[in-house]
This record gives C-alpha cells, structure tokens and sequence, in this order.
C-alpha cells in the first residue's frame, strides 16, 4: 500500500479537544495511519513540513459549480430577479461542454484554496459533465441535478415535468452514487420549494430514504421566497418542509437566514443541518444568518461559498472571515471565535454531510484529506503557542496554501493543481 509521511508539521487537528500537535502524519493508502513526532522515515514519499501548518481540507456545504462560469456580471439584484433575469437565462443555454469547463475552473479554484470536499448542486441538464469534471478534478463531492418543475419566468429549457425530473435524477443517482472509488455520491436537489412542487418533493422524500442518500435545497434565503412560499403553500418554508415529511436528518438547507422560533425547533427535533453562506448572503443582500444561536442549539452548521456569481469567489479562507465579521458586527467582538469558525469550516461541514467518522479532522483512522499551510507567509514566527486559530482565520489567504491531499493523494503541490494541469 502506498505509504506517505508528512514531517514536521504543526497540526491542527480539529479533534474533539481541538489539540495542536508539533510532528509526523504517516498515510497509508487513503487513511491517516499515525500521527506523532519522530515517525519513521520509510514511506515513498516524504512531504517536508517545516514552517507549514497541517489541517483538515476544508468542507464546503454550499456550491455551484455550474454556475462559476456566470461570475463577475453587473448584477446589484436581490434573489428573485437575480435568479430570474441572470441565473436561469444562463443556466438554460448550458451545453454539455460549457457545465464541463464552468465545473472544472471552480474545482481548481476550489482545490487552490484548501478545499478538499464539497456539497454541490447542478443545473437541470448536463449534470454528467459536471461529475465528469468532479472525476477529473479529483474533488470528493456530494452531488446531484436541479429539479425544478414549477415556478413562473423560468426559461422554458429549464422547465421540467415531475416524472422526468425524478426519472432523470434516478438515472445518474445510479450511475454516480459512489463512484471515483466513493469520493462522489449523490444527492437530490430540489432547487427550493419556490420552483417545485408539492409532487416532486414528495417524490424525493421517497427516493432519497429509497436510496439513502441526502437532499440538498435552498431554503429561507429571502423575504421574497417565504413570502411565495407562504402564499402558495400557507406555511413557512420550514414549516412546509416538515409538513410534507421532507424535514429529515438527510436534508441539508442552505442559507436559513429568516428562521421564527418553530423552524429553528424542528431544524434541531428533525435533525435537519444547516449551510451558512455569508459572502453570498451579503452580496444578494439576503440577510444576516442567527449562526451563533443555530450552533447554541446544537444544529449542525458547515459554510458553502454558493455560486461564484453570488460572491465571485469560492474560496473558504475568505468565507470563514466574513462568518466571523458578520457575526461581530452584529453582536459584538465574542460572537463568534476563531476556533469556531475554523471548525465550521472543517469538522461542521463533516458533521453537515454526516461524514464526520470519515473527514473533518485530522486523526489516525480518517480520510487524508489534508492541507498544507505555508506560515512563513504570514511574516510572523511560527509558533504554535500563539493563537493559529486566529492567524488561520484572520491572516491565512488561498496564496497561503501549498499542499493539498485527498484520500491521500497530493492533488495540489507547489501551489499547482495537479489534477487539472493533467485535464488540460
Ligand atoms: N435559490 C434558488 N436557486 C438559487 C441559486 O442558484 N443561488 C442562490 N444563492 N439561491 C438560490
Ligand atoms: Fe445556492
């Protein structure tokens, strides 16, 4: 089995005791096999870590890869009209070859910045080159179609009948669901209740257990979308949600910005996981997220930088900023400490796929799915008895990382991205 050992490095272990350790990690096939100083030095391949941090590969709950392609347009629009005059115009004249590109591109910036998981959502058509490109790339990636079958001023290319939409996404459930040796696995991706109906959902209700795999919606993002939400259904999004059965330990919710007090119960009684999407929710003007009572619950909450439209990045060290400035802003210097954020980042993402046996934290028996972190970067002494926590959060940019691993293979190495140098 091939072995790896990374020397000297300072770890962040993200482990329940939130340990920092100076030594070795010894890989061996896709696993972390051993962590301590002086390990053996008979692997094949020796990382050297001198004056690096080691962490966890960051676990974005919350992308788009289709849409990376869409970035950088004038677009000073709130959710509803975004969506209708920039999003779905674009998404409707995808090709097979456009999802292919626009998903690579946010791979390798996803890769470059220390990702090493995601929770992703597609378009309505040419998902297969989205998890053509997630195979290529490399990235571990939980996955699936748009479903979207109801909803006025969606392009007619985007419009689906109930039966097709679920037909089709059984169809790549059964050909992706743990492929690329398990790094990929679907999930159902009802847009948001907004623009499916009662039918489709209840159909992925089914499925999903069926199959046992997660759904993954947007949901409570918006004034506007609650209010059609109410005006259509009579509940709240959540609400809605919990009525219809959906409300269920495999569904994860993006954004949950505008939760009342009866939402945020069944979110915690249901076991329902949360995506918190800051840069996203400033930049659509959205809304603040109640992250620190939501964490105050219990809830699980990982952070997704959304589409690159929504904030013209994808990059994790910049979202783990805005989730702490955010947070400050609001409620003073305390509401949300570097620690917390960082294990949002990590270990909360696993705990939001429910991967948290597997990925999240750097310990003997996990994934190697790891990062390296250049510290001499940061023009100070790197010691690991000064605040990492902050100096991670606060001070660490996508510039910063050097290494990155998945399963134990160095997909990223002298700030290249391997496994998309080698598709091009
Ligand atoms: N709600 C429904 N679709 C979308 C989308 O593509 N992006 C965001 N941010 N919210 C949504
Ligand atoms: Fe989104």
């Amino acid at each position: 089995m091939a072995a790896t050992l990374i020397r000297n490095a300072i770890i962040l272990t993200m482990n329940s005791n939130s340990e920092i350790l100076a030594g070795d990690v010894l890989i061996e096939g896709n696993r972390i096999v051993k962590i301590g100083p002086g390990l053996a030095d008979e692997s094949e391949s020796v990382i050297d870590a001198g004056g690096k941090a080691l962490l966890p590969g960051f676990v974005q709950t919350h992308i788009h890869l289709c849409q990376t392609l869409f970035r950088g347009r004038a677009d000073d629009l709130e959710l509803i009209d975004w969506l209708r005059r920039r999003i779905w115009p674009l998404e409707a004249v995808h090709s097979a070859d456009s999802v292919y590109y626009s998903a690579l591109l946010g791979i390798g910036e996803l890769i470059r910045s220390g990702t090493t998981t995601i929770l992703d959502m597609e378009t309505v058509h040419h998902t297969e080159s989205a998890f053509e490109a997630i195979k290529a790339g490399g990235l571990r990636a939980v996955s699936g179609k748009v479903m979207m079958d109801h909803g006025t001023e969606v392009p007619k290319p985007l419009q689906e009948k109930t039966e097709e939409s679920l037909q089709m996404s059984v169809d790549l459930l059964e050909k992706w669901n743990g492929a690329a040796g398990g790094r990929i696995q679907y999930a159902f991706c009802p847009r948001f209740v907004v623009s499916c109906t009662e039918e489709l959902l209840v159909g992925v209700r089914d499925l999903s257990a069926q199959y046992g795999v997660r759904v993954h919606t947007h949901a409570s993002e918006n004034r506007d979308e609650i209010a059609i939400v109410e005006a259509e259904r009579g509940m709240r999004n959540v609400v809605y949600l919990d009525h219809i059965g959906l409300a269920r330990p495999n569904l994860i919710l993006a954004h949950s910005i505008w939760l009342d007090e009866e939402e945020k119960r069944i979110i915690r009684e249901r076991g329902v996981k949360v995506t918190h999407c800051p840069g996203s929710n400033m930049k659509l003007a959205s809304g603040m997220a109640e992250i620190p009572d939501l964490l105050a619950r219990g809830i699980p909450v990982g952070i997704g930088a959304d589409g690159a439209p929504c904030n013209n990045n994808l990059d994790m060290y910049q979202e783990m900023r805005l989730t702490a400035f955010m947070q400050k802003v609001q409620h003073g210097p305390t509401a949300m400490d570097a620690r917390t954020v960082l294990r949002m980042a990590t270990m909360g993402g696993a705990e939001v796929l429910g991967m948290e046996k597997e990925i999240g934290s750097v310990e003997v028996g996990k994934l190697a799915d790891l990062q390296l972190l250049d510290l001499e970067d940061f023009h100070v002494y790197p010691s690991y008895d000064t605040d990492l926590y902050s100096r991670v959060v606060y001070a660490a940019t996508r510039g910063d990382v050097d290494t990155v691993l998945i399963d134990g293979e160095v997909v990223m190495s002298g700030k290249r991205v391997l496994t998309i140098d080698r598709e091009q």
